[in-house]
C-alpha cells in the first residue's frame, strides 16, 4: 500500500477523557491510518499541522470507543409476557423455578436457525454501535447442548466479522439446567466439561468461560470444576456472581484469576478482598438492578477501599435487563449505585477492557493504540452520565473509520 493513501485526520480544540481522567487542557488528537498519530494539548499543537492532514475536525468531547463487556446479546424470542407477571408480583426466580425465565428462551433459541438469530440481534447490536460502542462481549447460555452453544457462538463472530465492531465472545454453557438434565445437574456439568468446553475450544470460538452462580443456577463446586476444565484449555473464567444471594462466587471466581465477577449485590468484605487480590474486576449491572427492583446495592464503598477496578455494562438480555444502551447504564451507575460520572465512565472504557483482558488494547486513548473513539456533542465528559439524551454521538471512529 503506497503511503500517500493512508489519511490523516486531526481532531482539535476538543475535551479528552482518555479511559481514566479528563485532561484539564483542550486536546488535540492525530489519527493516521488505523491508529492515533499523537495527542497534544492545544498549546503544543505544532504549527501548521492542520495544513498537512485530510481534513481537521473542530470541538467536542471525545471518549475511548464504548465497551459493553457484559451482555446476552444473541437470543431469540421475547419474555414481554414475564414483565407483566414480574409487575404482577411474581419474582424473577419463581419464574425461573415454574420453567420460564433462561428456559424459555432457550426452546426460541434452539428454534432458531443462524441466520434467524443473526436478523434477530442485528438490531440490539446496531442499537449499540449507535451509541459508540466499539467493543461488545457476547455470551452464549440459550442453547445449554453442544449444537445450540456452538451455533449462538458461530453467530457471535460472525456479527463481529459483519460490523464495525470488535466482538469478545463467552461460553456461558453453566447459565441453567436444560430440561433434559432437570434430574442431573452433574450430568450437565460433565457434558460441558467434556464436550462443550473442547469443542468451543478447538474452534477457538470462545475467548472466556462464564458460569451463573447461585441457588436458581449452578453451586460454587459444580462451577469450580467448570473453571477447572476452561482452566485446562486455556480460556480464562468470569462469573455471574452474588446477584441473588452470597454463594462465594466471587472468591471462587477470584482463586482462578477471573477476569471478572459480575452483579455482585450481595458480595461481602471476604469476597470484596479476594477480588483484591487477583485483580478480578467488578462488572456492576444496573439494568439488571433497575429491571428487577432489586434494593440490595452492591458494595460500592468496599470496592473504593480495595481499589477494585468497576467496570459498567448492560447485561443486555431478554430477561432481566432488556436494555440495548450503554450510555443509559453511565445514569444508571451513578442515579442507582453512587458511582460519579468520572467511575462509570471508566466503567464503559478502561475498566471494562480489563474486564475482559484487553487493556492493553481498548477502552484507553494514547499514541501508537487503535483509533477507536466517539467524538460527543456534549460540554464535558460528565454529561454523558448526567443526562440521559441519545443522539449525542457526533463521530464514531472505529479502526480509524469515521463510521458515523
Ligand atoms: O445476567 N443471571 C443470569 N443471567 C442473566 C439473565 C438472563 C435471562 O434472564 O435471560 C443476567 O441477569
Ligand atoms: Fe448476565
Amino acid at each position: 500500500m503506497c503511503s500517500q493513501t493512508v489519511k490523516r485526520y486531526l481532531w482539535q480544540d476538543i475535551i479528552l477523557f482518555d479511559g481514566l481522567k479528563t485532561h484539564v487542557e483542550a486536546m488535540a488528537v492525530l489519527v493516521e491510518g488505523t491508529s492515533i498519530q499523537q495527542i497534544y494539548p492545544m498549546s503544543q499543537l505544532p504549527a501548521g499541522l492542520g495544513d498537512s492532514v485530510d481534513k481537521v475536525f473542530q470541538g467536542g468531547v471525545i471518549t475511548p470507543g464504548l465497551i459493553d463487556c457484559h451482555t446476552h446479546l444473541v437470543f431469540a424470542g421475547s419474555r414481554a409476557d414475564e414483565f407483566e407477571q414480574r409487575l404482577e408480583g411474581t419474582s424473577y426466580a419463581e419464574i425461573a423455578r415454574r420453567g420460564g425465565g433462561i428456559l424459555s428462551t432457550v426452546s426460541a433459541t434452539r428454534a432458531a436457525a443462524e441466520q434467524a438469530l443473526i436478523d434477530a440481534t442485528l438490531p440490539r447490536i446496531q442499537a449499540l454501535i449507535d451509541d459508540g460502542v466499539t467493543t461488545i462481549e457476547i455470551k452464549s447460555g440459550y442453547g445449554l447442548n453442544l449444537e445450540d452453544e456452538l451455533k449462538m457462538l458461530r453467530v457471535a463472530r460472525r456479527l463481529g466479522e459483519m460490523l464495525p465492531i470488535h466482538v469478545v465472545t463467552t461460553l456461558l454453557a453453566a447459565h441453567a439446567l436444560p430440561p433434559e438434565y432437570q434430574q442431573d445437574a452433574d450430568g450437565y456439568i460433565d457434558l460441558i466439561c467434556d464436550e462443550i468446553i473442547p469443542r468451543a475450544a478447538a474452534e477457538k470460538l470462545a475467548d472466556a468461560v462464564d458460569v451463573f452462580c447461585e441457588g436458581i443456577g449452578f453451586s460454587p463446586a459444580q462451577c469450580e470444576r467448570v473453571f477447572q476444565a476452561a482452566q485446562h484449555y486455556q480460556l480464562p473464567v468470569k462469573a455471574h456472581a452474588e446477584q441473588l444471594s452470597n454463594l462465594g462466587a466471587a472468591a471462587l471466581t477470584a482463586r482462578y484469576q477471573g477476569l471478572s465477577a459480575d452483579h455482585i449485590e450481595c458480595l461481602d468484605e471476604p469476597g470484596v478482598a479476594a477480588m483484591a487480590r487477583s485483580g478480578t474486576v467488578a462488572t456492576l449491572l444496573p439494568g439488571a438492578f433497575y429491571t428487577l427492583r432489586d434494593t440490595q446495592v452492591p458494595p460500592i464503598d468496599l470496592l473504593r477501599q480495595y481499589q477494585i477496578p468497576m467496570a459498567v455494562a448492560t447485561d443486555g438480555n431478554p430477561g432481566s435487563s432488556p436494555i440495548f444502551q450503554l450510555s443509559l447504564m453511565l445514569n444508571m451507575a451513578c442515579t442507582l449505585f453512587r458511582l460519579t460520572p468520572t467511575e462509570a465512565l471508566q466503567g464503559v472504557t478502561h475498566h471494562a477492557a480489563l474486564a475482559l483482558g484487553l487493556s492493553q488494547t481498548a477502552g484507553f486513548l494514547s499514541p501508537g493504540r487503535a483509533a477507536d473513539f466517539c467524538v460527543w456533542n456534549v460540554n464535558h465528559p460528565a454529561e454523558l452520565a448526567y443526562a440521559i439524551q441519545p443522539g449525542r454521538l457526533k463521530q464514531r471512529i472505529f479502526n480509524g473509520e469515521i463510521t458515523a
